[in-house]
């Protein structure tokens, strides 16, 4: 167990990218900090802070230890984008440091502002990250089979095609998809599609995609 430390971790919510969805007190911790971390696209938002920054990628196990052990003397933010609480490191941050020793400053997710930008709720949706995570495309069929409405975080390689491709397989032809890149970003785009067009799709930058079965759904 770590314990109690100088100074809280501030594991901060950045939004989907633009800092116009930043809350106030996300930007003041950033601009506060001593260190930033971060991944690059996040550090390269907050280029003029005069932090210190540690670039968070495959080496996050050994930069936990490292922010644990920089927190004992110095204010330490930790920048995860869209909301902490919806697939993002601060899970492992917390579960090692301790929530006594974090302080998690929520922001707007993603696929809140995809479904925003659709007009549609999401208190009735169903969530699945394939984001750096492979061999789920069965569970992710069982969520499309039993939900109306199942929002999808993207990556290059479980793309938009290999999404379309399994749900054709699979006798889901009828499903209507979002696809949501870039939110809040300069080439923002959302467009509809039925899944057999979704195969020839050009889809680049981050995306959301949002499935629905408009038969049952709102
Ligand atoms: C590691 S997850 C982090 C999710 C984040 N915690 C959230 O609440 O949105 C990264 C995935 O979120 C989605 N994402 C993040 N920012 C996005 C944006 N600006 N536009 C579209 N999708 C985005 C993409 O699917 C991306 O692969």
């Amino acid at each position: 167990m770590v314990k109690k430390l100088v100074n809280k971790i501030i594991i901060v919510g950045c939004g989907p990218g633009s800092k116009k969805l930043m809350t106030v007190q996300a930007s003041q911790y950033i601009k506060d900090a001593d260190v930033l971390v971060g991944s690059r696209r996040l550090l390269s938002l907050f280029a003029d802070a005069e932090a210190v920054k540690y670039t968070l990628n495959r080496n996050y196990k050994q930069l936990i230890t490292r922010i644990i052990s920089l927190s004992r003397s110095k204010s330490v933010v930790v920048l995860v984008s869209g909301d902490p609480g919806f697939f993002s490191y601060a899970k492992l941050i917390v579960d090692k440091a301790g929530i006594e020793n974090c302080e998690v400053i929520p922001g707007v997710s993603s696929v809140q502002l995809a479904f925003a930008r659709i007009g549609r709720t999401w208190n009735d949706a169903c969530f699945m990250s394939l984001h750096g995570r492979t061999g789920r495309l069965a569970a992710l069929i069982r969520r499309v089979r039993d939900h109306d409405k199942v929002a999808v975080l993207t990556d290059d390689s479980n793309n938009v095609k290999l999404i379309a491709r399994r749900l054709l397989d699979e006798g889901l032809k009828d499903r209507k998809v979002y696809v949501c890149e870039n939110l809040s970003l300069d080439k923002e785009r959302i467009r509809e599609f039925d899944v057999t067009s979704l195969l020839k799709v050009q889809v680049k930058g981050l995306n959301v995609i949002i499935i629905l079965d408009e038969e049952s759904s709102e």
